[in-house]
């Protein structure tokens, strides 16, 4: 298949980023050949008996520092095959990973992601190396891995083919720049808590429409920065401005 996804990863840790990108969505994209992954350690590039890839930092402090020449030749050797990809950096220092990124990473060819441990790696190899620096979070993990699994996680599940439904990848949370509505399913009383009465009304315009709310409603609460940079359609505003108003007469009188 030549429209797939080739997606190179350089990994200390390369069975733990095969092994849990091969579950689920990822996984029946990558064995269906919507993408590809193909993992490289780059321990396979050292030279010496103990297959080092860190060293002390120079200038002294704590923790170790990846070696740049055995990051550098397992990136090389994922370039031979995927010469058109990117090569992507997972860093607490890199910019934010988000959906628009995920959208535009969907639509390449080829990507490759590398993925540190320890302090991080020797500066050089990122500037000679780095086409992007991306992070997932202000929150610091241990390695590389879990975020570029978050990227492969994020850019798959958007390949044309990979949701057994197409419309769901949109209508998620983000999809339309707001966080999702609410989801219910059988039975219709749990703990003491009623299915929204819409939902089963079978009024189809009524049950948008509550969504729509429910989903700006929410974004207000939760995730207001969302809100700053989206425009509102005059419809999305009256619906706000309902949710506001209910929210906080509920706020006041219980
Ligand atoms: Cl990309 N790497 C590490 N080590 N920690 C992170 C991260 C990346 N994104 C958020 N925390």
């Amino acid at each position: 298949m030549t429209d797939s996804l080739r997606i190179g990863v350089v990994s200390l840790f390369p069975d733990m980023v095969q092994d849990a990108a091969h579950c689920g969505v990822t996984g029946r994209a990558f064995e269906t050949g919507l993408a590809s992954l193909k993992c490289m350690n780059p321990r396979r590039f050292t030279s010496d008996a103990h297959q080092t890839v860190d060293d002390r930092p120079y200038g002294g402090g704590p923790g170790m520092v990846l070696k740049a020449e055995p990051f550098a030749a397992a990136i090389g050797s994922l370039k031979e095959e995927m010469p058109a990809a990117p090569v992507v950096f997972l860093t607490p220092q890199g910019r934010r990973f988000d959906q628009q990124t995920a959208r535009e990473m969907a639509t390449l060819p080829e990507l490759i992601l590398v993925a540190g441990r320890y302090e991080g790696f020797d500066e050089r190899l990122t500037d000679a190396y780095a086409d992007d620096e991306l992070s997932i979070g202000d929150f610091v993990l241990s390695g590389g891995e879990l975020a570029a699994l978050a990227v492969i996680d994020a850019v798959v599940r958007l390949l044309p083919g990979a949701l057994g439904d197409e419309l769901s990848a949109e209508q998620d949370s983000f999809g339309a720049g707001l966080l999702d509505y609410p989801h219910y399913t059988r039975p219709e009383g749990f703990a003491g808590r009623q299915v929204p009465e819409v939902l089963a009304s079978g009024n189809h315009a009524q049950i948008a429409r509550w969504r729509l709310k429910q989903a700006l409603g929410r974004t207000w609460l939760r995730r207001p920065d969302l809100l700053e940079g989206r425009e509102l359609t005059a419809e999305e505003q009256d619906l706000l401005q309902e949710f506001v108003a209910e929210y906080n007469a509920g706020q006041t009188d219980g």
